[in-house]
């Protein structure tokens, strides 16, 4: 079993260092919620299928992330809010190679 450490900026601007497992299928946006947070109903409104942009959050460091998939890049492209570093918490799986990542929670919209 492996953890990784993330820095998640939520929408007050307040920085939490958290563990996340790698082990258990989880993606980012279940991480913000298993945390709380958000407030409930305001991420992960869709469920995690790439419908919704409650997740969205902006990447702040240089980890690699797995490429968008077109249901990311086409809800990112309505979406308000985005920016160049753009990416939706339920598409990133949590994974060994997170370790570090360092995100920020975009406004609620
Ligand atoms: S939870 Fe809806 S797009 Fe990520």
């Amino acid at each position: 079993m492996e953890d990784v450490n993330i820095k998640i900026t939520d929408r007050d601007g307040v920085i939490h260092d958290i563990v996340a497992p790698t082990d258990m299928a989880m993606n980012l946006m279940e991480v913000v919620r298993s945390y709380e947070l958000a407030p409930e109903g305001t991420i992960g409104v869709c469920g995690g299928m790439a419908m919704c942009a409650s997740c969205q959050c902006y990447v702040l460091s240089k980890t690699e992330l797995p490429e968008m998939g077109d249901d990311e890049e086409a809800m990112l492209s309505e979406a308000f809010d985005v920016k160049d570093n753009s990416r939706l918490g339920c598409q990133i799986q949590i994974t060994p190679e997170m370790e570090g990542l360092e995100v920020e929670l975009a406004p609620e919209s």
